[in-house]
């Protein structure tokens, strides 16, 4: 739903990070959250992988329903034609869904589904609709769609699994999105999802993407709330600079 709350929220904490929770502990993963929601982490997002359009499963409606937290979910669908799969997330919880166009015969009439559904979390916040794109898919892909979504969200890895490297094409993609967003006068939440590590973070913020998926550079193992603090600070460093 255009100019929807969920909207509003996202483009009152961008520049900001995604975190992919799929990385972490999933036994665990109700605390393991709640580390990120002391840090200011606005976002959960979760990686739905159906080991057909991925070759990795993840998790399903479910798991999503379970997570019990206060952070936006944010359901990044790497499955074959979720048209008709839609409305179980949004009944899960989803605040944001996000499809694929190489995965979806009919991804226009997909964004005008999710147009239609109502989230469970808060009505009035609607249902943010997002289309992904893989590092190999066309950008003129996204043209038809500009007026049925609220996020693009550009991979900058092949689906699959966290931990995969940055391609460095993606920084001069996340350019001409920017720029086709700019031309077509909307407002449209620009994302990056792959690789971004505490290294690249600076780079790929400085591209002036509006939110950045981290997952495995997060849930390393080892000291996930002070690695979201850190990714969180080099955003806003950035943005300070911009
Ligand atoms: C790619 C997924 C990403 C990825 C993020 O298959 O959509 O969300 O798992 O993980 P990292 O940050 O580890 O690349
Ligand atoms: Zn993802």
């Amino acid at each position: 739903m255009a100019n929807s709350k969920g909207l509003e929220l996202l483009r009152a904490a961008a520049p900001t990070i995604s975190v992919g929770v799929i990385t972490a502990n999933l036994l665990s993963l109700g605390s393991e959250i709640a580390l990120l929601e002391r840090t200011g982490v606005k976002l959960a997002h979760v990686d739905v992988m159906d080991g057909c359009f991925c070759p990795m499963m993840t998790v399903g409606p479910p798991f999503i329903r379970a997570i019990k937290t206060s952070l936006l979910k944010d359901v990044h669908l790497m499955i074959e034609e979720p048209l008709e799969k839609v409305a179980d997330y949004v009944a899960a919880g989803a605040d944001v869904i996000t499809i694929h166009v190489e995965a979806c015969s009919h991804v226009h009439r997909a964004l005008q589904k999710l147009g239609t559904l109502t989230n469970v979390n808060e009505a009035d916040r609607g249902i943010v609709r997002g289309v992904a794109l893989n590092p190999g898919t066309p950008l003129e892909a996204l043209e038809p769609l500009l007026d049925d979504l609220e996020y693009i969200l550009l991979l900058a890895v092949n689906p699959g699994w966290g931990g995969q490297k940055y391609i460095r094409s993606t920084t001069a993609r996340i350019g001409r999105v920017q720029r086709m967003i700019a031309d077509a006068g909307k407002n449209i939440i620009l994302g990056v999802d792959g690789g971004v590590t505490k290294e690249n973070i600076a780079e790929v913020a400085a591209t002036g993407a509006d939110l950045i998926v981290t997952g495995s550079a997060v849930f390393d193992g080892k000291a996930p709330e002070a690695n979201a603090r850190f990714m969180l600070q080099a955003v806003a460093a950035v943005q300070s600079r911009q």
